[in-house]
């Protein structure tokens, strides 16, 4: 009995009496959102290649493309690559340079060779396609908690959350939370949460319902369309006016800047290309001969052991730069039409190759359209 706890057992009680409330509370305000939610998914969803006639293999390619990429962006991709990889034993065989290719321009490669891993694997442990369930998903290459969750949830009727960027700007609006999203705790917590009210009937309308929200109402840099969630009555940023503030999020670390200096290496109608080394950034992908640094055209003859009198032709190109997670690379540029043979130091690509066979990453877009 309670008069014979000490006070700090007391207190201890209290507040955990407070906690329970509380989360029985956002409990009840998740309910309810995820009721509207649902039944505004199931009305007015938008019609996506990859919902029409779905499976868990064409869910799994189209969530792994959509990671950190436009909706609108992965349309044309993931119709090329269903296309020529229909099933996981296509994809399991493709020839890497092939898989390159179908991906290049999306980025983040990893996630294809990661695809591919995960393939080989169902095709030795699972028949040749997707485990049904969560906890099996998870342990695959480059499926993480929201992947899986995905899957299960739209492809299995499992009832697990699918949390990422979106939805937790949408849970972090509807309960005015302040919690950082890039924190790993905060995601944990909302999988809890959701995990403990997602329905059993309608798992996936209720994920993709959170999703389409994030997607197409409550969008991100404080230009969210209120007027038109189905939610905003349960929404606490609404009511307080906190939707251009919220959610929080840290800033990512700050990128490293690298100069480099790109060349279009020309003979005829060959261009010089070079194969990345098997690790690190753009692992296995080829690209435009480029060396670290902005060079003078001396020091490029020099790098390159060119010697004045074999070069036909040399211009300055436009100056570019390209973003990736970590890195940004600004570069400079120069066309140099050789009058000899590219001999072996490259690898000597048919113009018209490049657009069909070898896998050039997106960061040397603006040299490779410079290319006739
Ligand atoms: N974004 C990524 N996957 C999605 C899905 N299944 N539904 C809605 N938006 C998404």
């Amino acid at each position: 009995m309670d008069m014979y706890k000490s006070q700090a057992e007391q207190r201890q009680n209290c507040s955990n009496e407070a906690m329970k409330t509380a989360e029985d509370r956002d409990l009840n305000r998740l309910k309810a959102a995820s009721v509207l939610l649902t039944s505004w998914y199931d009305a007015s969803h938008r019609t996506l290649p990859w919902r029409e006639n779905p499976t868990a293999y064409s869910i799994w390619i189209s969530e792994i493309m959509l990671q950190q990429t436009r909706i609108e962006a992965v349309k044309p991709y993931y119709d090329r690559f269903m296309k020529e990889l229909p099933h996981v034993t296509a994809l399991a065989s493709v020839e890497d340079d092939r898989l390159m290719k179908l991906w290049e321009g999306l980025g983040y490669y990893n996630r294809a060779r990661n695809l591919k891993k995960a393939a080989q694997i169902m095709v030795c442990e699972y028949e040749g396609d997707l485990p049904p369930k969560y906890k099996e998903l998870l342990k695959l290459p480059g499926i993480g908690s929201y992947t899986a969750g995905a899957i299960a949830s739209i492809a299995f009727g499992e009832a697990v959350p699918a949390v990422d960027g979106n939805v937790l700007r949408v849970l972090s609006r509807i309960f005015a939370s302040r919690e950082d999203i890039s924190r790993q705790q905060v995601k944990k917590h909302w999988e809890e949460m959701l995990l403990k009210i997602l329905p059993k009937t309608s798992p996936s309308s209720l994920n993709q319902g959170i999703m389409e929200l994030g997607e197409t109402i409550c969008l991100p840099n404080g230009r969210p369309a209120c007027e038109s969630c189905p939610v905003k009555k349960l929404c606490l940023a609404f009511r307080d006016h906190l939707t251009e503030e919220l959610p929080i999020k840290s800033p990512p670390k700050k990128r490293r800047i690298e100069e480099r200096t790109v060349c279009i290496l020309e003979y005829q109608d060959e261009v010089g290309l070079c194969k990345r080394p098997d690790t690190g950034l753009l692992a296995s992908l080829y690209e435009l001969p480029n060396i670290e640094n902005h060079l003078t055209r001396e020091q490029i003859f020099a790098e390159f052991g060119l010697k004045k009198e074999e070069i036909v032709q040399m211009e300055d190109l436009p100056e570019a730069k390209h973003i990736f997670s970590h890195v940004e690379w600004r570069m400079i540029g120069y066309r140099i039409v050789l009058g000899r043979p590219l001999g072996k130091r490259w690898i000597s690509a048919k113009k018209e190759e490049l657009k069909t066979i070898y896998p050039l990453p997106n960061a040397f877009s603006r040299y490779t359209k410079l290319i006739k």
